[in-house]
């Protein structure tokens, strides 16, 4: 690889000119398919594999972070916005970058990472890194270990995705996003890969290792697969009602979401200003709650909502219990559902939201013969002591791949 200057070297970006010339030294060989940057996710580093950097560095994430959102593009924004400002990418700049942080860790726990052993070695090979990142054309010193920039990335499919695991050429791809490419020519190695992230989701009890998500997660290996449940339909119905009736919203009220899964609306009513926890059986739950939305695991009470209702010593002014009560219903619970929803009712403060299978739904229609809208409404209103429940209308996940499904509707059972 030539060593050029940075200062002298960088160029932020490629005009039209620059991409034909980058196109022009880029090998085209047969097996090599054209992919868009957004779709290559960062690999594994220094004969380590994904998973395995992912471990030592603590970052399950890290193979779901496209490689544009990663550190080998990071430091070149960094070189960009430094030439910006007239001035050299320091020392110091380098050494604050997750560049810099991947290397050394890559150091700590391989030896090295390509030529450098220490700090000095890793300054170096950042700056040769940003030198060459200006000049896509020019040749590689023998005695390195990049490959040459022309040659195809080497990328593995990830399982039931759209996107790629990048196996070699994270230098490449960063330099091609720096210069406004936006697909590059790529390898295509035989077999799938998956991420931790798939692979947690996967193993969560209730979804049966399908590729579905039962809440939202944002997350590019994820983004084809389908979200059961939209969520953000109930939460506007919860919030609005709250701010119109006057109950308490946010600002240190308390909340919990009884059978809260990932935790999705543990973490928004937390940003909503709610003291918020969940209740959830599976212990997945609260390790996916805190890497995907950045919840606290001592949030989440990892166990069986009836136990944990029986022996609650408190009540929280808003509670909610989504989608559990016709599992009790149908005779799958660790108690009677007259029994669940009284230890719902006698956990909350003030306003309950629950919603259960219908018998409108294609897969309850014989189960839940007779749980239309205004029975589960009577039935609310029957075994529990609220004073008023309030029919807050139907979610809107009446759709592929469940359309005949879900449009249950959102109660409130309120203590005036
Ligand atoms: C159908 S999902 C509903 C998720 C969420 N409430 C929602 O509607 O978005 C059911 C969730 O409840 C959890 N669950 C089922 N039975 C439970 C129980 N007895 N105690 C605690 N959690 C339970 C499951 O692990 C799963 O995460």
């Amino acid at each position: 690889m030539t060593s050029v200057h940075p200062s002298r070297a960088f160029r932020p970006r490629l005009g039209a000119a620059g991409r034909h010339r980058l196109a022009r030294v880029t090998k085209w060989r047969p097996g090599v398919k054209e992919i868009r940057l957004d779709r290559l996710l960062l690999g594994g580093q220094n004969g380590l594999t994904a998973q395995q950097f992912a471990g030592v560095v603590d970052d399950p994430l890290w193979p779901s972070r496209r490689v544009v959102d990663g550190p080998h593009a990071e430091l070149l924004r960094r070189a960009r916005r430094s030439q910006h400002a007239g001035r050299e990418l320091t020392t110091e700049d380098i050494l604050a970058s997750s560049y810099a942080e991947m290397a050394l860790a890559c150091i700590r726990h391989t030896g090295s990472y390509f030529e450098a052993v220490d700090a000095d070695g890793v300054l170096a090979q950042a700056r040769r890194f940003v030198a060459r990142a200006s000049d896509p054309s020019a040749p590689v010193v023998a005695g390195h270990q990049h490959s040459a920039p022309g040659l195809p990335v080497l990328v593995v499919p990830v399982e039931s995705s759209e996107c790629y695991q990048v196996l070699d050429g994270h230098h490449r791809v960063a330099a091609m996003a720096e210069a406004g490419v936006e697909s590059v020519p790529a390898r295509v190695r035989r077999g799938v890969v998956r991420t931790p992230l798939q692979e947690l989701l996967q193993e969560m009890s209730w979804l049966d290792g399908g590729h579905e998500l039962y809440q939202p997660i944002d997350a590019p290996e994820v983004a084809s697969w389908p979200t059961v449940r939209r969520c953000t339909d109930r939460l506007e119905s919860i919030w609005a009602f709250l701010v119109r009736s006057d109950m308490p919203a946010g600002s240190g009220a308390s909340y919990l979401d009884v059978a809260s899964c990932y935790g999705w609306f543990v973490s928004r009513m937390q940003e909503l200003g709610f003291e918020a926890e969940g209740i959830e059986r599976d212990p997945l739950g609260a390790r996916l709650g805190s890497l995907m939305y950045g919840l606290d695991p001592a949030r989440i009470r990892t166990g069986d909502a009836v136990q944990l209702l029986r022996s609650a010593q408190r009540r929280w002014d808003v509670v909610s219990c989504f989608s559990l009560l016709h599992h009790f219903v149908l005779g799958r619970g660790d108690c009677t559902d007259v029994e669940l929803v009284q230890l719902l009712d006698s956990v909350t403060g003030k306003v309950l939201f629950l919603d259960t299978g219908q018998e409108h739904e294609h897969w309850f229609r014989k189960s839940l013969r007779g749980w239309d809208t205004d029975h589960v409404r009577e039935y609310l209103l029957a075994n529990t002591t609220f004073d008023r429940v309030v029919d807050l209308g139907p979610d809107s996940d009446d759709v592929a791949p469940y359309a005949g499904n879900y449009g249950r509707h959102l109660f409130a059972c309120v203590r005036d």
